[in-house]
C-alpha cells in the first residue's frame, strides 16, 4: 500500500483577535489534512477565516491555540530565523492584496524572495519565464501603480513561484482576471500539480476554479462547515 503524506496538518486550530475590551473569534477549531500534489480550495462567506486560515496554515502568523505541521514539522518549534528560511524554501504565498513593493518595477517584485542568495543571472532568467508564463513579460520594467489590478496578481503569482516552492497558498489568485488570463493561470497551476507534484492551497470564490479542486473545505463563522473530496 502507498501511504500519501500529508504535507500540511492543522489541528484544532484557534486565533483569536482581542480589541480593547472584544474579542473576535476568527478561528474557532479547525483541523485538515491537505495531501502532497493536490489542490485543495477554502471557501466561505466574506469574514468567515479565509484568509485567516491560511496565513495560519502558511506558517505567516500563529494560532492563538492548536497546531499546524507542515512537511512533518511543528511549525510552533521553529524560531524566527528557521521559519523565516523554511518559509523562502518552501512556501509561496499570492496574498489577497498582493503585497507589492511600490517602489520597485516587475522583475524586481519577482525576485524578492532571491534577495538573500545575492544577484544571480539564473533567477533573473527564471523571474522572466515565469513573467512570460503569467503574460506580464510586456511589462518588466512597470512599477506597481502603473499596472491594472489583473496584472498586479499575475506578478504576485510569478513572485509566489520564483523559488519554486513544494506549497503554493494564493488568496483569491484569479479574483481580478477576465476567463482567459483566468484560464492561463488555471492551466499553470494544473501543470505544476501533474507534472512538478506541486501542492496548492487556494482560497476563491471562482466556479472556474473550483471545478479543479481535489478537495474543498468550507468555512463559516470560523469553522469547517462541510469537505468535498478526498
Ligand atoms: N488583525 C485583525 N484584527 C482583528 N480582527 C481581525 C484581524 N484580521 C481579521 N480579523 C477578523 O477576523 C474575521 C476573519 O477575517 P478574514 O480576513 O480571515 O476573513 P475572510 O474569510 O478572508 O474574508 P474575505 O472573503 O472578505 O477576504 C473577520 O471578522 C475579521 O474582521
Ligand atoms: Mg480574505
Amino acid at each position: 500500500m502507498i501511504m500519501v503524506e500529508n504535507i500540511i496538518q492543522a489541528k484544532d486550530v484557534v486565533k483569536s483577535y482581542v480589541l480593547g475590551e472584544t474579542t473576535v473569534n476568527a478561528l474557532n477549531g479547525v483541523s485538515l489534512d491537505v495531501k502532497k500534489s493536490q489542490i485543495i480550495m477554502i471557501l466561505g462567506p466574506s469574514g468567515s477565516g479565509k484568509s485567516t486560515l491560511l496565513h495560519i496554515l502558511g506558517a505567516l502568523d500563529h494560532p492563538t491555540t492548536g497546531d499546524v505541521y507542515i512537511k512533518g514539522k511543528k511549525i510552533s518549534e521553529l524560531d524566527d530565523f528557521s521559519l523565516a528560511v523554511f518559509r523562502r524554501y518552501y512556501l509561496g504565498f499570492v496574498f489577497q492584496s498582493f503585497n507589492l513593493i511600490p517602489t520597485l518595477n516587475v522583475l524586481e517584485n519577482v525576485l524578492i524572495p532571491t534577495i538573500p542568495d545575492g544577484k544571480n543571472e539564473e533567477k533573473t532568467q527564471r523571474a522572466i519565464s515565469l513573467l512570460k508564463a503569467v503574460g506580464m513579460s510586456h511589462r518588466l520594467k512597470h512599477k506597481p501603480a502603473e499596472l491594472s489590478g489583473g496584472e498586479r496578481q499575475r506578478v504576485s503569482i510569478a513572485r509566489a513561484l520564483i523559488n519554486d516552492p513544494e506549497i503554493i497558498f494564493a488568496d483569491e489568485p484569479t479574483g481580478n482576471l477576465d476567463t482567459k488570463t483566468g484560464q492561463s493561470i488555471v492551466d499553470l497551476i494544473l501543470k505544476l500539480r501533474d507534472k512538478e507534484k506541486k501542492t496548492f492551497v487556494i482560497v476563491t470564490h471562482d466556479p472556474s476554479l473550483t471545478k479543479y479542486a481535489d478537495k474543498i473545505y468550507h468555512i463559516r463563522d470560523g469553522k469547517i462547515s462541510d469537505i468535498k473530496g478526498k
